[in-house]
């Protein structure tokens, strides 16, 4: 039997944001219609390391996949020079459980996770959106923030904040526009301001959406600093115990999920969801649901917005598809005889 194995520069040379973003509604949508089905994940922490690993799967029956996702974060690596974050793809063919193929799932959860972010800010944000935040300048952010100006090109201000390293968001400010350009291919940038603020009280005062994506575990935006009419794409939180804005926040917002168990059990919802400030009625619905029009999205310009996003093995399953067939299409990947 033979399957494909991509490396990540493969990946990088065969996946464009823009499908990815269309992708990933795609699977929202088809989630909606439940023609998917998302398996346990399992999680666990390698305690002298100070590293974390992950196991999400599931099964899209429209496209016929099936899958799992490993992903390893060892924040150690940095010091030997090797990549923190890796991990690895398989993707099943459903119909006869043969192994279609096998890659590099870093870059492929980058760019889904962009894509899931921005889908968040374009579905549930005011559609007079301007000013947009990111907070934590780490290796995602960049991939929320490309996938956010694909999808709102009315985006005129964008501000980065980083809670442990105020010199990281000045730095992601100043490359902004070269890696957007390179790396993403997105054009006509000079109209949109780059910076970096230290005073996130201060940012939120001008802010229509927000997309965090830290390690916190613990609140770094407070409820008192969020005007009316915000969203967030909250997105960091996404194992038992992280938590980046007040759970105070969700208490009179309209708050949707990528998947209500995984968002109550170990996203954003998680703590206020534990703490009472939440229950499964408050939650408004699944971000595929307000996608395919069977709910109603943000209802008032004044009311507060948030898509709470855990991440889903679908996600990587059908953009690990899509790379299969461009890979075999391009003679990219290595044939392998299993
Ligand atoms: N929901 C999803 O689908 C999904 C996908 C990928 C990554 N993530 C999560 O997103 C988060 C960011 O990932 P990354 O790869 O960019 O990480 P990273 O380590 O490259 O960057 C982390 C950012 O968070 C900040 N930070 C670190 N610890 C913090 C703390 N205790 N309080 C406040 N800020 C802190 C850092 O200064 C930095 O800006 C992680 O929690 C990761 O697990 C979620």
């Amino acid at each position: 039997m033979e399957i494909i194995v991509l490396g990540r520069e493969d990946i990088k040379k065969i996946l464009e944001l823009d499908k990815v973003i269309e992708g990933v509604r795609k699977v929202y949508c088809l989630k909606s219609e439940g023609k998917t089905v998302v398996w346990p994940s399992l999680e666990y922490h390698f305690e002298e390391e100070k590293a974390v690993m992950d196991i999400r799967s599931g099964y899209v029956k429209d496209e016929n996949l099936h899958g799992a996702k490993m992903l390893n974060n060892f924040p150690l690596n940095i010091e030997l020079g090797i990549p923190s974050f890796c991990g690895m793809l398989l993707v099943f063919d459903s119909k006869t459980g043969v192994p279609l193929g096998v890659m590099d799932a870093a870059y492929i959860t980058s760019m889904r996770t962009g894509a899931a972010a921005a889908l968040g800010v374009k579905a549930l944000a005011r559609k007079d959106s301007k000013n947009l935040l990111i907070v934590g300048s780490g290796l995602q952010s960049i991939y929320m923030l490309a996938a956010t100006l694909i999808a709102m090109p009315q985006i005129e201000k964008v501000r980065i904040a980083d809670p442990f390293k105020y010199e990281n968001a000045v730095k992601f400010a100043e490359n902004a526009i070269e890696r957007l350009t390179n790396e993403f291919k997105i054009e006509n940038l000079d109209k949109i301001e780059f910076c970096a603020v230290k005073d996130l009280s201060e940012a939120l005062n001008d802010t229509d959406a927000v997309i965090t994506i830290t390690r916190a575990t613990s609140p770094i935006i407070k409820k008192e600093w969020v005007k009316p009419g915000t969203h967030f794409s909250c997105i960091g939180a996404d194992m038992i115990g992280k938590e980046e804005i007040d759970p105070e926040i969700f208490r009179d917002a309209r708050i949707f999920a990528d998947d209500i168990v995984q968002c109550i059990s170990f996203g954003e919802m998680e703590i206020p969801y534990k703490m009472g400030i939440i229950t499964r009625e408050s939650i408004a619905g699944e971000l595929g649901e307000v996608l395919s029009g069977k709910i109603e999205g943000r209802k008032t310009d004044d009311e507060i917005t948030i898509f709470d996003a855990t991440g889903l093995a679908l996600l990587d399953l059908v953009t690990g598809k899509v790379a299969i067939d461009l890979a075999k299409e391009k003679g990219l990947g290595t044939i392998v005889e299993i």
